[in-house]
C-alpha cells in the first residue's frame, strides 16, 4: 500500500446545487502508483479528477499534493496545475499551431523555457510517444491517436508530479486505442504516479496497482485489480462488472 502518499484526499464533499457529486471520498494515491478508477457513468469519476487539479472546488474536505494542501488561486494554482498533468477525452490541441509548438507551448508560458530550451525537451518527448517525425504538422494531419498522444506530449512537457487521465481512449476508433494505452503503459513501468478513468479492463489489469470503483459519488472499493476483478465485494461492482465484460 502507499507507503509514501502523492496525492491524499480526505473528507472530500462535493456538491453542484443538490446533487451530491462526492460523498466523503477518501483515497490516497502513493509515488509511483496507478490507480484506475472505474464506475458508471454519472457517478463522479470525472468531478474526482477535476477536484485534484482544482478544476471543481470542494465544499469540504482536505486535497495535498506532495503533502501540500491545493493552493486557491494565483501562480501557486498555475504551479499546481503545470505539476498535475491532465489528459481529457478530447485533446484540446490548439488547431493552428503545430505539433511542437502544441507541446512547448505551455513550457515557455508556464514554466518559463526558453523557446530553443522547450522544443528540445518537445522533440524529446514526441520521440518518447514515437511521433519524433510529426512535429511539423499540425494536429488534423494526424490521426486521433497521435493526437492524443501529443496531449500526452505536452502534459509531460511540464514535468509533472502526477498524470491524470480521464478517459482518454473514449473517442478514439479502436484500431488507435491500443498505441494510447501502451504509452500509459510504459510511463507506469517508469515510475510515473497516475490516475486513470477508464473502462479499459485490459489496461487496469496489466498496468493498475489499485481499481476504485466509484458508484453514486462515493467509492465503494478500492482493491487490488486481481482482487476486484476475480472477486467484486458490492452488488454494485459485480452489476458493473457484469455489464462491461459481457461484450
Ligand atoms: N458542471 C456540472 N454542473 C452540474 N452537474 C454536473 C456538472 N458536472 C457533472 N455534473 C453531474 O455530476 C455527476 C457526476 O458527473 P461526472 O463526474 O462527470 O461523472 P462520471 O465522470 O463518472 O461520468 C453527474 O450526475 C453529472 O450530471
Ligand atoms: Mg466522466
Amino acid at each position: 500500500m502507499a507507503v509514501d502518499p502523492l496525492i491524499e484526499l480526505s473528507g472530500v464533499n462535493k456538491y453542484y446545487g443538490e446533487l451530491h457529486v462526492l460523498q466523503d471520498v477518501d483515497l490516497t494515491v502513493g509515488r509511483g502508483e496507478v490507480v484506475v478508477v472505474i464506475g458508471p457513468s454519472g457517478s463522479g469519476k470525472s468531478t474526482l479528477c477535476r477536484t485534484m487539479n482544482r478544476l471543481e472546488t470542494i465544499e469540504s474536505g482536505t486535497i495535498s499534493i506532495d503533502g501540500q494542501p491545493l493552493p486557491e488561486e494565483g501562480r501557486a494554482l498555475a504551479t499546481l496545475r503545470a505539476e498535475v498533468g491532465m489528459v481529457f477525452q478530447s485533446f484540446n490541441l490548439f488547431a493552428h499551431k503545430t505539433v511542437l509548438a502544441n507541446v512547448s507551448l505551455a513550457q515557455t508560458k508556464v514554466r518559463g523555457r526558453k523557446k530553443d530550451e522547450a522544443d528540445k525537451r518537445s522533440r524529446e518527448l514526441l520521440e518518447r510517444v514515437g511521433l519524433e517525425d510529426q512535429a511539423d504538422k499540425l494536429p488534423a494531419q494526424l490521426s486521433g491517436g497521435q493526437q492524443q498522444r501529443v496531449a500526452i506530449a505536452r502534459a509531460l512537457a511540464m514535468d509533472p508530479k502526477v498524470m491524470l487521465f480521464d478517459e482518454p481512449t473514449s473517442a478514439l476508433d479502436p484500431e488507435m486505442i491500443n498505441e494510447v494505452l501502451e504509452v500509459m503503459q510504459q510511463l507506469a513501468r517508469d515510475g510515473m504516479t497516475m490516475v486513470v478513468v477508464t473502462h479499459e479492463m485490459g489496461f487496469a489489469r496489466s498496468a493498475a496497482n489499485r481499481v476504485v470503483f466509484m458508484a453514486d459519488g462515493r467509492i465503494v472499493e478500492d482493491r487490488t485489480p486481481e482482487g476486484f476483478f476475480t472477486a467484486p465485494e458490492s452488488d454494485r461492482a459485480k452489476d458493473f462488472l457484469s455489464k462491461i465484460l459481457k461484450h
